[in-house]
């Protein structure tokens, strides 16, 4: 069902749950999307509780994955299949592949995988090689493992307690991963500060680079300012933005507003 001209808000069903780990659930809602894009957003409505930007993770069924972390996550975790789910989108920027790019680089922490998956199999549908290195806590934090090695070339798993893959930050893989191989291209999506040295290290060694930038959103269609990043609005000057304009924003990595728009170092 639809509502509203500019911003519609679809109403679907849910088709499937499957459980990723102790707090993360993805979810594939009764529709298609076909023009949806890896980094761009859902905003997904719980009537009555609130709205919150949700990574799509596939346009074929539409997937979402959600960390149940507070209120507005929670009752879409709780949510069952064959219930009602709304949202708006597919909005923001999406990370981008360049004609002629032959190797990419996509890097993930956390829920960041998801849009990172999405983007490595499309990448891979398009003749274009995807090498994956992920980052947990811990093994319970790595979801869409077996996704991953399914259309990637190579998939390096790292956890901060050796508990899956190789002791320590992505970064270490990243680095060696970076300055031994030729990427066209790196992606990353995960913990700001994360994204940062990324971003930093591709710089470095001259290397393009994306990166999505999280911040509290409201509206998702760059009207109430809320996601704002030193002038920047995240939901429609991103999420997805080159990793040397992110690092050119005094917040990148630093600094974030909460809810009233106070900012928080
Ligand atoms: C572009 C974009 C894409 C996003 N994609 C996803 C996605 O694919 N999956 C997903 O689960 N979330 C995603 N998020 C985050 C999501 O929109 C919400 O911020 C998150 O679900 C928390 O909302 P809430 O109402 O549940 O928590 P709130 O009630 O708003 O917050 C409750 C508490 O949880 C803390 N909190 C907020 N986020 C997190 C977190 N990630 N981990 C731990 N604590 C947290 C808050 O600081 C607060 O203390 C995305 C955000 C953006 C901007
Ligand atoms: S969320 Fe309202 S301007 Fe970006």
């Amino acid at each position: 069902m639809t509502f509203g001209i500019i911003n519609p808000i679809y109403t679907s069903k849910v088709k499937k749950i499957i459980q990723e780990n102790y707090r993360v659930k993805t979810i594939e809602i009764d529709n298609n999307i076909p023009k949806a894009l890896p980094g761009q957003f859902l905003m997904v409505w719980i009537p009555g509780v609130g709205e919150r930007p949700m990574s799509i993770g596939n346009n074929f069924p539409l997937t979402i994955s959600v960390a149940d972390v507070g209120k507005v996550s929670k009752e879409i975790c709780a949510l069952k299949v064959g219930n009602k789910i709304s949202y708006r989108g597919p909005l923001g920027k999406e990370f981008v592949i360049a004609p002629k790019t032959k190797r990419v680089l996509v890097i993930g922490g956390g829920y960041g995988i998801v849009p990172m998956y999405f983007l490595s199999k499309c990448a891979t549908e398009d003749g274009v090689e995807a090498v994956a290195v992920v980052g947990g806590r811990n093994e319970k934090d790595i979801i869409y493992e077996k996704q991953l090695f399914a259309v990637c070339k190579e998939v390096f798993l790292t956890t901060d307690d050796g508990s899956r893959g190789k002791k320590g930050t992505v970064m270490e893989e990243v680095k060696w991963l970076v300055e031994s191989k030729k990427f066209d291209c790196v992606y990353c999506c995960g913990p700001e500060r994360m994204m940062e040295a990324v971003a930093k290290i591709c710089s470095q060694h001259r290397v393009a680079c994306q990166v999505s930038v999280e911040r509290y959103m409201k509206c998702g269609i760059g009207v109430c300012g809320s996601c704002d990043i030193n002038g920047k609005f995240a939901c429609i000057d991103g999420p997805v933005m080159s990793g040397e304009q992110a690092l050119s924003l005094a917040d990148f990595g630093k600094a974030h507003r909460d809810a009233s728009g106070v900012l928080h170092k």
